[in-house]
């Protein structure tokens, strides 16, 4: 897990569509799969520890693999099929393959509001410890990232390529 502010959560895109396919798959994809990996295990930990806390996030660690689980399946799809087609630079009937991955983006949607419902909206209460801290925090990064991640594929790239027919 890293601990960048969130202001880091957006930096630069770059302009064109290779380089920007490029981004997302080492600023937001592979990031992402190390954040979960160590947010999953941590929040075991933490709900293991504190199991007799009554603030305590029982489900956090599943609804995160869960999250880990919806995630990776959809980032396969774009790295073996969607983003290939576009580098190879788009053609007839990729606006199916986008329509799918626009609505994985919005199933997300129902893990994410779990994970907030179960964390008070990631807020530590007064008496958290350290992990446990650290787990909402590196929570709401990843969370925070995955938005950046998908208004960029939204707003930036698919429309490169729905709009060019
Ligand atoms: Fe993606
Ligand atoms: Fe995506």
């Amino acid at each position: 897990m890293h601990d960048d502010a969130t202001a880091t959560a957006t930096p630069e895109a770059p302009q064109e569509t290779g380089a920007l396919i490029d981004h997302i798959l080492t600023h937001y994809h592979e990031m992402h799969r190390a954040d979960l990996a160590s947010l999953v295990p941590l929040a075991e930990r933490v709900e293991q520890v504190h199991a007799d806390d009554p603030d305590a996030p029982t489900g956090l660690a599943r609804a995160l693999a869960t999250l880990a689980r919806e995630m990776e399946d959809h980032m396969a799809k774009e790295e073996l099929i969607l983003f290939p087609a576009m580098r190879a630079g788009g053609g007839a009937g990729i606006e199916h393959p986008i329509a799918v991955m626009r609505a994985d983006h919005d199933d997300h949607a129902a893990t994410i509001a779990r994970i907030r419902k179960l964390t008070g909206d990631l807020t530590p209460p007064e008496h958290a410890c350290g992990s446990w801290r650290s787990l909402y925090g590196g929570t709401a990064t990843l969370l925070d990232e995955l938005a950046a991640h998908i208004a960029l594929e939204n707003d930036v790239l698919f429309p490169r390529f729905e709009t060019a027919r």
